[in-house]
C-alpha cells in the first residue's frame, strides 16, 4: 500500500468468526484470514479515562486491525482529503487501518478494551505523530 495515496476507503471494518455458546462467545484472529497482514504485535488499551483521546497520528508502514474487545470507542480515520469516524462496540468486528492514515480514538466507554492486532513491531520512527508532517506524507 502507497501510504501518500492512500485513503480512508482502505479501512473497512471486517466481521470475525464468532462461535457462539450459551456459556460464552469466542471469537478468532488469525493470520491473513481476516486482516491483510501477518500480526507480529498485539497490544491493549484499557484504563482509559472518560474524555481521553488517543491516538494522534499516522504509520508509514504499519497495518492495524482495531478490535472493541470490551466496551466501546470511536475511531476517527483522516486520509488528508476525507474523514469518517468508525464507531467500534462489537468484540467480532474490527477495523481495518492500512498505512498513511491520521487516526484519533475518541469516546472510550467505561471498562472499554481497544485491542489493537499490528504487523510490525514498536518502531517510533514509523509514526507521523505531527498532523503538517502527515500532510506533507500525503503530499497535500
Ligand atoms: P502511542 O502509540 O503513541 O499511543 P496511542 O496511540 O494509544 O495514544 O504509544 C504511547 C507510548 O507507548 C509511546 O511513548 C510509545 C509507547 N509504546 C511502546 O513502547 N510500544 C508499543 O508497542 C506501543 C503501542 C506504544
Amino acid at each position: 500500500m502507497n501510504r501518500s495515496v492512500s485513503d480512508i476507503h482502505s479501512c473497512n471494518v471486517v466481521e470475525l468468526t464468532k462461535i457462539h455458546s450459551p456459556a460464552g462467545n469466542i471469537t478468532i484472529i488469525q493470520n491473513r484470514v481476516h486482516q491483510p497482514f501477518n500480526i507480529k504485535r498485539v497490544y491493549y488499551l484499557y484504563d482509559v479515562p472518560g474524555g481521553s483521546e488517543r491516538g494522534g497520528h499516522a504509520h508509514k508502514a504499519l497495518y492495524q486491525l482495531i478490535v472493541a474487545a470490551s466496551g466501546s470507542f470511536d475511531v476517527i480515520l483522516d486520509d488528508g482529503r476525507n474523514k469518517k469516524i468508525i464507531q467500534l462496540n462489537r468484540p467480532n468486528f474490527g477495523l481495518l487501518v492500512v498505512p498513511g492514515i491520521w487516526r484519533q480514538v475518541v469516546n472510550f466507554s467505561s471498562g472499554a478494551i481497544c485491542l489493537v492486532l499490528a504487523s510490525d513491531k514498536y518502531k517510533e520512527n514509523d509514526y507521523v505523530r505531527n498532523y503538517s508532517d502527515f500532510r506533507k506524507l500525503k503530499k497535500l
